[in-house]
């Protein structure tokens, strides 16, 4: 029987993207794997049933789902959409799992084998795979597009009959992946561009985007790098310096954008609600960081919020709000893990539990929480057994028992 791969519509109001592109499909039937779609699936992302089926895609409905042996999304499946799935089936998603130990049990009662894209590895063989860097890259132009509309005055320099119009100053606050297409779309529109990072390896990207680097460059900012490429989070000294500085310069900036992460901690803070006072009316913040604390003082989740002179913009998924871009990506992210999961000569489903992708980013597997970093979430009478049997996952399984308190 041929491989089957089910895309849904994604269930969440605020979710307009889609697992699939017209591209993605017909690879996929290259392999010899049957693809249908759920009517309306592609649409929020400008992607019509008629663009999938001439590639090959079926058009169905949820209820195809239960065929599946594979479902792509973007999104954690809701309890409903769980129902309707084959127990054994994968899923594919941004799981987004932190916190949310109940419905990764829920996943594991389910049966399904749920992988979680943000977790695959930053290794050369996964670039392509690689939907954080997707995602990021297009927030942070998105992020200077809503900036510009917010602001009341001109980004580029004007020189005209009528008087000298003066470029805005836009300052980003952390250069990871979102942060420097930030730089390079303000630096497009015209804009004087200056950068902050903890991590010194920055310091020469910034300046080789034409934007200036400030940053306290103590002894502390040249360890600030892990190993895996990240930042730390500073010391309470640091901080205190770095916010001195921050202060000085946000006095002169018309917008700023943030997009400082730390992995596993919250958002740090670093512009306080008394350096918003102190910058110019019509000034605009974008906090890109606000779905996990926020970076900026008074930032809300979802909103555009006014504070003292300035405006603070805190929409939730920004690379949705591009999402007819930002679906072709994912898409292609998502098809290309599931590529190295397809046995070409069998053309069905080889999932392969030794592979380091696949153990980077395996949350639950025949009925047990199988990920290391949420064992404690395993349900109370998991399947040690069935996990152990398969020598790819020993070494999880063990994980997957112990850490309950
Ligand atoms: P991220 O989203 O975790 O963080 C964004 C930025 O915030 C980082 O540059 C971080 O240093 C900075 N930051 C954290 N605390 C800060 C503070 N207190 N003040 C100022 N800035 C602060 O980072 P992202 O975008 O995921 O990139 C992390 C690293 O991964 C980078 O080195 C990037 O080049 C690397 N990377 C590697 C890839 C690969 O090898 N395949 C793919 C994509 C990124």
């Amino acid at each position: 029987m041929r491989m089957k791969v089910f895309v849904p519509r994604e269930r969440d109001e605020g979710e307009p993207r889609v697992a699939a592109s017209p591209d993605t499909v017909k690879k996929l039937k290259s392999f010899g794997v049957d693809v249908t779609v759920e009517a309306g699936a592609g649409l929020r992302s400008r992607i019509p049933d008629e663009a999938f089926a001439a590639v090959g895609a079926t058009i169905g409905s949820s209820a195809d789902a239960a065929g599946a042996d594979v479902v792509l999304k973007v999104r954690r499946p809701e309890r409903e959409e769980l129902s309707g799935y084959r127990r054994g089936a994968a899923v594919i998603a941004i799981m987004d799992p932190y916190g949310r130990d109940d419905d990764v049990a829920a996943m594991a009662d389910a049966g399904i084998l749920a992988f979680a894209m943000e977790f695959m590895p930053r290794i050369t063989r996964a670039q392509v795979m690689d939907v954080l860097s997707s995602q990021a890259n297009l927030a942070g132009y998105q992020a200077v597009l809503d900036a510009a509309s917010e602001y009341d005055r001109a980004f580029p320099m004007m020189m005209t009959a009528a008087g000298t119009v003066p470029a805005a100053r836009v300052f980003v606050m952390g250069v990871g992946v979102a942060g420097l297409q930030a730089i390079a779309t303000a630096r497009r529109l015209g804009a004087v561009v200056t950068a902050t990072d903890v991590r010194p390896a920055t310091k020469e990207q910034v300046e080789s985007l034409g934007a200036k680097f400030i940053a306290v460059e103590d002894d502390e900012f040249k360890a600030a790098e892990t190993s895996g490429g990240y930042a730390k989070e500073m010391s309470a000294g640091y901080q205190a310096k770095q916010a001195e500085l921050v202060a000085a310069h946000i006095a002169k900036q018309d917008i700023v954008i943030t997009t400082a992460l730390i992995p596993g901690r919250p958002a740090p803070r670093l512009v306080t609600r008394a350096m918003i006072e102190t910058m110019k009316p019509g000034s605009v913040l974008v906090d890109l960081a606000v779905e996990r604390g926020g970076n900026v003082e008074g930032a809300e989740a979802g909103k555009i919020v006014d504070a003292g002179p300035a405006r603070i913009v805190g929409h939730l998924n920004v690379a949705g709000r591009i999402a007819a871009t930002a679906s072709l990506l994912y898409a292609k992210n998502v098809a290309s893990f599931l590529e190295t999961m397809i046995d070409k000569e069998a053309k069905a489903l080889k999932i392969d539990f030794a592979d380091d992708l696949v153990k980077a980013t395996l949350l639950t597997r025949d009925g047990a929480v199988v990920h290391p970093n949420f064992a404690k979430a395993a349900p109370a009478p998991a399947a040690p057994t069935m996990v152990a049997a398969d020598p790819g996952t020993a070494g999880d399984a063990p994980a997957a028992q112990t850490g309950e308190a």
